[in-house]
């Protein structure tokens, strides 16, 4: 039987921070050590004042507070971690590639390929290597070529277990999962992973799978769970032509327990780090065996969610007698989500573009994010200079200042403090006719229109 007695993870981002801090606070007998390249990362997750966590996650501070210093650490020494490690897991970003064959939907594969190297080049003891990041299926395959041609002659196991969390909710989803997914060749390599979460979860919901299955599910699991969210809003749409309401239509299929009532909640398009991306490395293996209508289908997923942000923005355009150009439009929320402060891909970005083409001037409030975030994700975009992002754009510090003096608001992330806002007083220092846009359908409708407001919600 294998003890593990030291886990390393390399990569400290929002799937390695999290998940390893539970599992050091579960197995306070296993040091966990989780590095990361990015020394201001790893600073962040050392700093002494835990609301400095790189990472917001609810809950995150009082796990990592138990841990830390304990057994669980964070540095930037990566040799001498997977020097020291039995188990090594690998949760580094797998970003949809930008250049060469792929490019725009195949995974990226290179950060993968420079961990295997150096796992290889400093391991003198046997590891078991655990996928964690979402990798394309057979990639267990490439691993272990690159750690079995270029290793010291050391024994390695791959393992996939991939991540299920969702942001907001990292920490309950990791306390309370529905599943751990374990996938791999050698039983007593699986029976040692499974230990480790023996700690905390039922035995019955850890599933022990063959690799190829377990790299396959996570982005299968992720195409489903967006694949609900488009089909409700292709039925936004309709909704918004025949008077039906999108909540009510969802809230009635939602009561089959065949459908069930979970992710069928409108918006302005799904964001984050992971549906898309995942859903375009599905479309190009698909294609790259030549299973088109397969690939057809899962791509349209991601076309109707291009389609709902581009509607959003257009409906902004057009409620505003059909120019933005110099009007002052307050966006509340930035994050693709509530209670995160992770930006990538949030459907504000796309929403932004389209109106900054028309030349408004957007406010932005979010909770969470920071003002650099907000310049870095427009600037990302190329489509227009930074300069021209900073002049048209400004970020405030609350949610008073983004809307005092402007001529519409849009909703574009759910956080909850925005259900609270005392709305009649926000719409008295707005200009006429205040307009509100709300793509998270967060607010009630009727009553915004008792105060009268202009409103517009997804589905409605
Ligand atoms: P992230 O970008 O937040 O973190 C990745 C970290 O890896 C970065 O800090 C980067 O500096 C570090 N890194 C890259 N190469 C390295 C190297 N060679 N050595 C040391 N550090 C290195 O990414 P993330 O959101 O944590 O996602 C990681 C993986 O988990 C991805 O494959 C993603 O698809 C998957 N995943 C993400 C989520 C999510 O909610 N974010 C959920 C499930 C699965
Ligand atoms: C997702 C998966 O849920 C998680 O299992 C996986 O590990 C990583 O990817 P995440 O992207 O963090 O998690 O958040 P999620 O709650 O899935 O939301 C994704 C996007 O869909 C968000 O922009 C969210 O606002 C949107 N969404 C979700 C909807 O618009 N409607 C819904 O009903 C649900």
């Amino acid at each position: 039987m294998i003890n593990i007695q030291k886990i390393t993870c390399i990569g400290a981002g929002y799937v390695g921070g999290p998940t390893m801090s539970v599992i050091a606070q579960k197995n306070p007998n296993v040091e966990v050590t989780v590095v990361d390249l990015n020394q201001q990362r790893i600073a962040a997750w050392n700093d002494e004042n835990l609301e400095n966590l790189p990472v917001y996650e609810p809950g995150l501070d009082a796990v990592v507070g138990e841990a830390r210093g304990r057994n669980l650490f964070f540095s930037t020494d990566v040799d001498k971690a997977i020097d020291e490690a039995d188990m090594i897991f690998i949760s580094v970003n797998t970003p949809t590639k930008t250049y060469g064959k792929g490019k725009g939907q195949a995974a990226d594969l290179k950060y993968i390929e420079l961990c295997a190297r150096q796992i290889a080049t400093v391991a003198k003891s046997d590891k078991i290597v655990v996928e964690k990041s979402t990798l394309p299926v057979r990639t267990a395959e490439a691993l272990k070529s690159i750690l079995d041609h270029t290793g010291n002659g050391v024994n390695f196991h791959i393992l996939s277990n991939p991540e299920f969390l969702a942001e907001g909710t990292a920490v309950t989803d990791l306390h309370n999962p529905d599943r751990v997914l374990i996938g791999g060749e050698d039983a007593e390599a699986i029976e040692a992973l499974v230990q480790v979460y023996e700690a905390w979860v039922p035995r019955e919901r850890i599933l022990t799978t063959n690799l190829w299955s377990s790299e396959l599910s996570k982005l299968v699991a992720n195409a489903f769970l967006a694949q609900r969210v488009s089909s409700i809003n292709a039925i936004s749409e309709l909704c918004e032509v025949t008077g039906a309401n999108v909540d009510e239509v969802a809230h009635a299929i939602g009561k089959d327990s065949r459908i069930g009532s979970k992710f069928l909640k409108a918006s302005v398009g799904f964001g984050g780090s992971c549906f898309q991306k995942d859903i375009l490395n599905l479309v190009y293996i698909a294609r790259s065996y030549h299973l088109n209508e397969v690939a057809d289908y899962w791509e349209q997923v991601i076309l109707l969610n291009d389609h709902q942000k581009t509607r959003f923005a257009e409906r902004i355009i057009k409620n505003m007698y059909n120019t933005v150009n110099g009007k002052q439009i307050a966006f509340l929320g930035w994050a693709f989500k509530k209670d995160t402060n992770d930006t990538r891909e949030s459907a504000a970005i796309y929403v932004a573009d389209h109106l900054l083409d028309e030349e408004a001037n957007i406010i932005v409030y979010d909770p969470k994010v920071s003002a650099e975030q907000i310049y870095r994700d427009l600037d990302y975009l190329g489509t227009r200079s930074p300069e021209e992002n900073r002049r048209l754009v400004t970020v405030v510090s609350t949610a008073d200042q983004a809307v005092n003096g402007s001529h519409a608001v849009a909703i574009l992330t759910e956080w909850d403090e925005f259900k609270h806002y005392d709305w009649a007083k926000i719409k008295e220092n707005m200009k006429r006719p205040a307009f509100l846009f709300d793509g998270r359908k967060l607010l009630h409708g009727v009553e915004l229109q008792k105060i009268g407001f202009s409103y517009y919600a997804i589905g409605e």
